[in-house]
């Protein structure tokens, strides 16, 4: 970088220090109205990336490989300014040997708040992110760059700070024990994703489930052939979701059911004491004969079936 540019924000400027001061201690429409100090300036308190990089040489220039460095390249954007879109007005800081005061960092707790609506500023059309107000993790306070690491997140993993489920497990400990059951989706294997059934950016869905575009729940976009439709629906799956029987990250129980035994589960609906429906086994279930007990043996198309309204094929 040149010595004049360098010079020009090593010495304080007494000026730009007393504008400070009174932008500080107006009320904020005068941010807007203050005429502009630097002809060459976007506006008030705007400086361009190359002075930036004065100071901050390295990370200026290892920000060429990031995917945001389309904001001062692309004549899309056309951004030269293009630090300032996250950081905010830079001068101020600049000219104050670099007071962090003066700055977004994107670390000081304070303004946290703040932090996601410098990031929806642009992306407020991609996909899920319109919705991200509306998601438990954002009322629950949580803002992008608890996920994403600007300058040190890996390219090819969006800027995250960690790897997918990695993240994910480094606030949710307690899910590794649903994943560590006998019966389990492969997610701390590395075979599945958390976010395969869940979006981590939108409140559309309750639990920020992953419903697909044409509003199927988020189990049957890998498990197609339990959705159906079927000439013969079992009706549970229609009118609640999978996990009535299923428990979705892992189980004690074989096939992840949310019972021991299959027969428990059938009869927490079908029998007379559930109070629930009208179906019940016929008399001749004698359900304390093992031949009974076992109900899918019989009715083995339980999610459905295309020939036999009870399932048995
Ligand atoms: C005159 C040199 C100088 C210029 C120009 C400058 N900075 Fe800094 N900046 C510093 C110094 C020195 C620090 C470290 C301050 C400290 O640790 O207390 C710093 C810290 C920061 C931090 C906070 C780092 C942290 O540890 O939290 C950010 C963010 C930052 N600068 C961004 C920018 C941006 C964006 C620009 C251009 C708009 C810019 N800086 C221009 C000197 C400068
Ligand atoms: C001035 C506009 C602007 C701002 C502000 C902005 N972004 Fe971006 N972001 C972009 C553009 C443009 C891209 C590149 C889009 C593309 O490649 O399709 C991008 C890409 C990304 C990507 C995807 C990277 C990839 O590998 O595909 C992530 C994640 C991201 N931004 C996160 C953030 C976060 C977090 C913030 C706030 C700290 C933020 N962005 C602020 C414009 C912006
Ligand atoms: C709970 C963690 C988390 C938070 C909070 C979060 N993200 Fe993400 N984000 C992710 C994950 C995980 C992906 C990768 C999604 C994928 O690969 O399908 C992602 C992907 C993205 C992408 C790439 C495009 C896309 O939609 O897949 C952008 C852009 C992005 N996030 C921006 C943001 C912004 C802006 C915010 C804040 C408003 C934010 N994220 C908050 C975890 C998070
Ligand atoms: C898309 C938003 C975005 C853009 C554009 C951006 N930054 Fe950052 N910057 C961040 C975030 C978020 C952090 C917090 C740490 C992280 O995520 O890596 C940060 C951290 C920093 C830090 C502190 C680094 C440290 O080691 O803690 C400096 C210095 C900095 N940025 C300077 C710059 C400069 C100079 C530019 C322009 C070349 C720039 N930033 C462009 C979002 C951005
Ligand atoms: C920085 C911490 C943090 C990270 C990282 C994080 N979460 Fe969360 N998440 C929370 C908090 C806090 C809650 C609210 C309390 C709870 O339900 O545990 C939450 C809630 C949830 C919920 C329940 C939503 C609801 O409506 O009840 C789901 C699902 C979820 N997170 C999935 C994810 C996924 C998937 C990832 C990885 C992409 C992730 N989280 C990463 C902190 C985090
Ligand atoms: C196979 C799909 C699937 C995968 C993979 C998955 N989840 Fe879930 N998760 C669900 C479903 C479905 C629910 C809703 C359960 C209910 O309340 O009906 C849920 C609920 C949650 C909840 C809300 C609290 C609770 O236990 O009900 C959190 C938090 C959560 N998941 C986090 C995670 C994390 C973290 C990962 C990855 C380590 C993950 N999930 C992987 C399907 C999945
Ligand atoms: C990303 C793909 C994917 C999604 C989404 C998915 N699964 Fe799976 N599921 C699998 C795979 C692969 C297996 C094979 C078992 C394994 O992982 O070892 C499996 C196995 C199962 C099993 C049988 C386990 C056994 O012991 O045979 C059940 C039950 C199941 N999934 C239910 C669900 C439910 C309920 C949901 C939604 C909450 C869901 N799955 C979402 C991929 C998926
Ligand atoms: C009425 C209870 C019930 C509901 C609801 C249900 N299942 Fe099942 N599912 C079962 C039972 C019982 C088994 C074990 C069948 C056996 O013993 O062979 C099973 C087995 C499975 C299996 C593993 C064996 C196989 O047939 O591939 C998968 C995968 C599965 N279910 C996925 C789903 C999905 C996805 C949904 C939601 C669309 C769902 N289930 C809804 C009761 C149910
Ligand atoms: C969460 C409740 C629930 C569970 C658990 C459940 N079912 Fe059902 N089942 C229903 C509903 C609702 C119907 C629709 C008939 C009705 O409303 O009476 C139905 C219908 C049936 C039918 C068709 C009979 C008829 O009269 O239409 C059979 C057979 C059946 N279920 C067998 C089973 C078996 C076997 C299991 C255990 C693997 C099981 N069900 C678990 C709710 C449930
Ligand atoms: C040995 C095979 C077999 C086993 C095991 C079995 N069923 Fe059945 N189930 C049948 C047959 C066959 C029918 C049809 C009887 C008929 O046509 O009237 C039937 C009918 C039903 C019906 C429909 C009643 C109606 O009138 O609509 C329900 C509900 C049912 N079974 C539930 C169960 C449950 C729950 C279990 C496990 C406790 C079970 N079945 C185990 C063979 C079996």
């Amino acid at each position: 970088m040149t010595l004049s540019r360098a010079l020009k924000y090593l010495l304080p400027s007494l000026a730009v220090a007393t504008l400070a001061g009174i932008l500080a201690s107006s009320p904020h429409g005068l941010l807007a109205q203050a005429s502009p100090q630097k002809p060459q300036a976007a506006k008030p308190g705007s400086i361009k990336n190359e002075d930036c990089a004065v100071c901050h040489e390295d990370l200026t220039k290892a920000f060429d490989k990031n995917p945001h460095a389309v904001l001062e390249k692309s004549p899309k954007f056309n951004l030269s300014n293009s630090c300032e879109s996250c950081h905010g007005p830079g001068e101020d800081h600049a000219s104050n040997n670099g007071d962090k005061t003066k700055i977004i960092t994107f670390k000081a707790g304070d303004s946290k708040k703040e932090y996601s609506a410098k990031c929806l500023a642009c992306h407020n059309k991609d996909h899920e992110l319109p919705a991200f107000a509306g998601s438990t993790h954002a009322k629950m306070g949580l803002v992008c760059v608890d996920c994403h690491a600007v300058h040190k997140g890996a390219r090819m993993t969006r800027l995250l700070k960690d790897q997918p489920n990695n993240l994910c497990f480094s606030c949710h400990i307690q899910r590794r024990a649903d994943f560590s059951k006998p019966y389990h989706h492969r997610v701390k294997e590395n075979a599945m994703r958390c976010i395969d059934c869940h979006q981590p950016h939108s409140g559309i869905d309750r639990r920020q489930l992953r419903a697909q575009i044409s509003g199927e729940m988020a189990c049957t976009r890998c498990h197609r052939e339990k959705e159906g439709p079927f000439v013969f629906e079992h009706a549970v799956l229609k009118v609640k979701d999978c996990q009535s029987c299923h428990e979705p990250h892992g189980s004690n129980n074989p096939k992840m059911l949310v019972r021991s035994t299959v027969r428990t589960l059938c009869l927490e609906c079908h029998s007379a004491s559930s109070n629930v429906l009208n179906s019940q086994p016929p008399s001749f279930h004698n359900v304390r004969l093992p031949r009974y007990q076992n109900c899918t043996i019989c009715h083995v198309k339980i999610h459905g079936s295309n020939s036999s309204p009870l399932f048995l094929r």
